[in-house]
């Protein structure tokens, strides 16, 4: 594989009875109330549940934006609990690509200068292999043409994409995205889906949250939080898979 792999024993990771608190003045909400399953390198897992269940908690955990109250989340043969805010910093920016719902673009900068970021956080001037791969990055979520545009130019579907071509910058083992399709319509969604399925056919490891069935169909596993809890998870065929890519090409709407 070429991107950085941090699994060494087969799992992308391992989430043992992990547990959020978040102490406010008046209460503690318990968001994640003892949580535990394992992700396989090359997994692609949907996560879903009702609002306030705890999905971006988990999320942010995996993503190491945050770290737990209790319990383990090892990364490879790294256990997050116990890293340093440099370790941590470290895997985010080398190994993790995060997709945030809000994408979380810098409205200053142009399209390619978004890429640029995450590569600045490394500390080191930009090679000219590096600035070649945010054009690649660019090419490939089909916005070459858009390179010098401000994200208020943009649509919100080709700010997302912005915002994965980012994610990507590193080459991540782990992509986290957090309602990566939640505000497109359905045609820019199946093109974000399908980015995903090539991602994850090169052996990257996938887990999205996301509200809607039609996109967690297309994942190879799907988890259900409900308060805080791990209520199910299952694996979807091939069949659902391939039937919900077809539905999906056939009730697209008609190009005007
Ligand atoms: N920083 C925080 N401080 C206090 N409480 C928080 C914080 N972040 C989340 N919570 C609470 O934790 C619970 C889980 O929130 P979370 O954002 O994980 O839900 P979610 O499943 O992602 O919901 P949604 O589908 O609405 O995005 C909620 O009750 C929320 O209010
Ligand atoms: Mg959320």
């Amino acid at each position: 594989m070429s991107f950085s792999d941090f699994s060494t024993e087969g799992f992308a990771c391992r989430v043992v009875d992990l547990k959020k608190e978040f102490v406010l003045k008046s209460e503690t909400v318990r968001a994640l109330r003892g949580v535990t399953f394992d992700v396989p390198t090359g997994d692609y897992v949907a996560i879903m549940g009702p609002s306030g269940s705890g999905k971006s908690t988990l999320l942010n955990l995996l993503g190491c934006l945050d770290q737990p109250t209790s319990g383990s989340l090892w990364l490879g043969d790294d256990d997050v609990a116990k890293m340093t805010d440099d370790q941590l910093a470290d895997i985010r920016s080398r190994r993790i690509g995060f997709v945030f719902q809000a994408y979380n673009l810098i409205q200053q900068l142009t399209v390619v200068e978004n890429i640029q970021v995450p590569l600045f956080y490394q500390g080191k001037p930009l090679s000219r292999e590096q600035h070649q791969r945010c054009l690649d990055l660019a090419n490939m979520v089909g916005l070459g043409e858009r390179l010098d545009h401000r994200p208020t130019q943009l649509s919100g579907g080709q700010q997302q994409r912005v915002a994965i071509a980012r994610s990507l910058i590193n080459d991540p083992f782990f992509i986290l995205a957090d309602e990566p399709t939640g505000n497109l319509d359905s045609r820019t969604t199946e093109e974000i889906l399908q980015l995903f399925e090539r991602l994850n056919n090169e052996g990257r490891t996938i887990i999205l949250v996301t509200h809607e069935d039609e996109v967690s169909k297309r994942a190879k596993r799907v988890i259900r939080l409900k308060d805080g809890r791990l209520q199910w998870d299952r694996t979807n065929s091939q069949e659902v898979r391939d039937e919900a890519a077809r539905y999906a090409i056939e009730n697209m709407p008609v190009e005007v």
